[in-house]
């Protein structure tokens, strides 16, 4: 099979697994906001690595959907609140209007906050896993997710708006606000599928370099990219005076960078051979991408 179509059938698994989970519907109108943002695609890529990683390691991904689906609804809160006027005001994402411009803010910030609280219902919903092994996974999804992880990231990514900060400083910020929810999905694919302690330590060093290869991408495609093909405003970063790989390095040397981290990447999956081919092809997108 080649990798188009791989990845368009794990798409289609996970947004169908979305769907069927939203349909058992809560109390109020929050609900139309928490799918308008959930079921408007997005490229589902931190679901389909946490499937790719458990591939990886000889399992069947599509065994892992409910943690795997639990994790893009953490990742579609984030760009919820991330999209608001108090952080990066922005008009468009996933191709169609931000929640708070179709549903308010307030309700946006509801929609947000019930995504995050369904995930980790659903992920608990989780069968065919030792019940030690599920705790201890979604337990590291919340540690990524929160003020160690990706709320700390988007912490610091407030704090130096307008600053000249360090390498240092900004390789922290993008492996919060990025790589922690990447990190969450390799290893939350890796435990579920029962990797051993090396094994898991070459993933965790995988995923921290895959999230920074992400990231510093999706710094070039505000300034690169079409808003047409990436579904969300370009020079966004430039209006709020964020501190990004193109601010710091400029854009030469941020895809320099971007390639060497992606051939960094690469290295660390040497020793799951052929089985890892899905995550390799997942990792060669990652500077190559256009959305
Ligand atoms: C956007 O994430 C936010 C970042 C962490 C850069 P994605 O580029 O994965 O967004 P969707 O899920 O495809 O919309
Ligand atoms: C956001 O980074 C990362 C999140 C945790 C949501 P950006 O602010 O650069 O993401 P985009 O460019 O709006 O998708
Ligand atoms: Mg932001
Ligand atoms: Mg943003
Ligand atoms: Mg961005």
């Amino acid at each position: 099979m080649d990798f188009t179509t791989y990845y368009n059938n794990q798409k289609k698994l996970i947004d169908s697994f979305l769907e069927n989970r939203l349909a058992k519907k809560g109390i109020s109108k929050v609900d139309d906001a928490m799918a308008y943002s959930l079921l408007a695609g997005g490229k589902r890529i931190r679901p389909v690595l946490l499937m790719a990683t458990a591939e990886a390691l000889g399992v069947k991904g599509y065994n892992y959907l409910p943690v795997a689906c639990g994790l893009e609804m953490i990742h579609t809160y984030s760009l919820i609140h991330d999209d608001l006027p108090c952080m990066d005001d922005d008009d468009y994402r996933r191709g169609r209007l931000t929640n708070h411009k179709v549903f308010g803010e307030a309700m946006a910030v509801l929609a947000g906050d019930g995504l995050l609280t369904l995930a980790f219902e659903v992920m608990l919903e989780q069968k065919n896993v030792d019940a030690r092994v599920l705790v201890e996974t979604v337990r590291e999804m919340a540690m990524c997710a929160g003020n160690f992880g990706m709320v700390g990231g988007q912490g610091l990514d407030l704090e130096n708006e307008g600053k000249t900060i360090s390498a240092e400083e900004l390789r922290k910020m993008h492996a919060g606000k990025t790589g922690a929810l990447f990190i969450a999905a390799v290893r939350g694919g890796a435990h579920l599928a029962g990797a051993n302690e090396q094994e898991l330590l070459a993933l965790t060093k995988f995923a921290d370099l895959l999230g920074l290869a992400f990231q510093i991408t999706d710094d070039i495609l505000d300034v690169e990219g079409t808003a047409e093909d990436l579904g969300k405003p370009v020079g966004s970063d430039e209006k709020n005076n964020k501190s990004t790989y193109v601010s710091l390095y400029g854009l030469e040397a941020a895809k320099a960078l971007a390639e060497k981290t992606v051939a960094e990447a690469l290295e660390c999956l040497e020793m799951f051979r052929e089985n890892a081919e899905a995550l390799r092809e997942i990792t060669r997108l990652m500077c190559s991408r256009k959305n």
